[in-house]
């Protein structure tokens, strides 16, 4: 059995039988005081006796917590866990993890240790290592750190310009170093380019930075540092806000992220931005404009689990920042299919003025706006992107990063032609 935390404060117990089926249900003391649920799928609810919410429920949003594909099969080698055994996962990972969720084995308190600033050598160490042993959970350290997603990354507290190891405290940023895979080269600062593009565009998106440390070589490069949204900082302390991305709140498995088939289309999410959200307008205009931004930097993988909501302290909930956003059209190996179809359409070359009608139409903005409105959105892309490239020659970068942007330029002009030529 382990205790359910949110932001430290006990909310429930996780229980998970010998087939690995779970079941969680609140502690009442937490109904009374707290408004955020654990997961939209498991209301707040008193009752005597308290509501169980049972597998069906509750494994989709525990598995959505954890790493995904490679990631999760290389930390169940290094530890030894067998396939399948999410509770031991839990024990080795559930601390620090999206939103403010913590799920501990019961008598393990979810305040951390004190851990001293990392060094240079030791930060650029423990990176080169999660290669190997991602998340830095080795030997049962006691770290209980995890993120979904199939990338590497590490979790880390960075307060006052001093980068700490995450244990059971809160991480505020997310490291995401080079990866180790040579047809992924760049990809640092790929996404260090579209994370500040999107931003400075006007899309909310969480803030990313690059950091120098010394790759496997010993050769100077950079790892993107991603500024967490769903943490807050005052005066050195660190609190969290709730959040469950969109294979959560339609209660799918995170295998299921790419899978167009279960029904998660644009319509869907736009519909629910309508139905669930405390802003919906602010949140449509939101994704739409990030939709037409995937759509013309070239990012092929905005799927369900790369968009997220945040709780608010009463329970309503809003669209997260953009994240992980990539061109991923520049990688040869990747599909170009859009992760989200608009109308089940899955190419920017299959989709017609009648589907971008449509998404106006569900919107409730007129056509003519709707167009000017990407059109503005279109130049502003191109304008500012030759800003950051700028600004990017000017950082030192090897002759190759500033290559590949380059190429990422071009893309985005193709799709800007291809799309002005849509909405004619
Ligand atoms: N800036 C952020 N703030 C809070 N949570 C984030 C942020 N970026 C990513 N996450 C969470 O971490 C998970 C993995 O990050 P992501 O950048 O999507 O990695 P990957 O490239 O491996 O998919 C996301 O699914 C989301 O839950
Ligand atoms: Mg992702």
């Amino acid at each position: 059995m382990f205790h359910l935390y949110l932001n430290n404060e006990l909310a429930g117990k996780l229980e998970i039988d010998k087939n690995q089926r779970m079941s969680f249900s609140y502690y009442e003391a937490y109904i009374d005081r707290y408004s955020v649920p654990v997961s939209y799928a498991m209301p707040l609810a008193t009752g005597i006796p308290p509501t169980v919410f049972h597998d069906e429920v509750v494994f989709p949003f525990i598995e959505n917590l954890m790493p995904e594909e490679s990631m999760r099969l290389k930390i169940q080698k290094r530890n030894n866990v067998p396939e399948g055994d999410l509770g031991r996962l839990i024990e080795l990972m559930a601390g620090d993890m999206a939103g403010a969720i913590s799920i501990l084995p019961i008598g393990v308190e979810p305040e951390g240790r004190n851990e001293a600033p990392l060094t240079k050598p030791k930060l650029n160490k423990i990176l080169l290592d999660t290669n190997s042993s991602p998340f830095n959970l080795d030997n049962d350290n006691g770290r209980r750190v995890g993120l979904a997603g199939a990338q590497n990354k590490l979790p880390v507290t960075i307060l006052n310009n001093l980068i700490y190891l995450t244990s059971d405290k809160s991480s505020t940023h997310i490291l995401k170093p080079e990866s180790e895979k040579i047809e992924f080269g760049q990809l640092v600062y790929n996404e260090f380019f579209c994370m500040n593009l999107c931003k400075r565009v006007g899309i909310n998106t969480a803030g990313a930075s690059l950091i120098e440390v010394l790759n496997k070589d010993g050769i100077e490069s950079d790892c993107l540092s991603v500024e967490r949204y769903d943490r807050n900082i005052q005066g050195g302390l660190v609190t969290k806000i709730h959040q469950e991305d969109f294979c959560q709140l339609n209660g799918h498995l995170s295998s299921k992220k790419y899978d167009t088939g279960i029904g998660i289309d644009f319509f869907d999410l736009i519909a629910f931005i309508k139905e669930r959200c405390i802003s919906p307008q602010l949140d449509t205009k939101q994704i739409v404009n990030l939709y037409i931004f995937n759509l013309v930097i070239g990012n092929r993988d905005a799927h369900a689990k790369n968009i997220s909501f945040l709780y608010h302290n009463d329970g309503g909930i809003a669209l997260a920042p953009a994240y992980d956003l990539v061109c991923t059209e520049v990688f040869d190996t990747l599909s170009r299919e859009i992760t989200m179809p608009v109308n089940g359409k899955a190419t920017i070359t299959e989709i017609n003025s009648g589907d971008l009608r449509s998404v106006s139409e569900e919107i409730g903005m007129p056509y003519k706006d709707f167009t000017k409105n990407v059109d503005l959105l279109m130049e502003s892309i191109k304008g500012q992107s030759q800003e950051i490239l700028h600004e990017m020659e000017d950082m030192n970068l090897y002759e190759d990063s500033i290559k590949h942007i380059k190429q990422i330029l071009a893309i985005i002009r193709d799709n800007s032609r291809i799309l002005t030529s849509i909405l004619k």
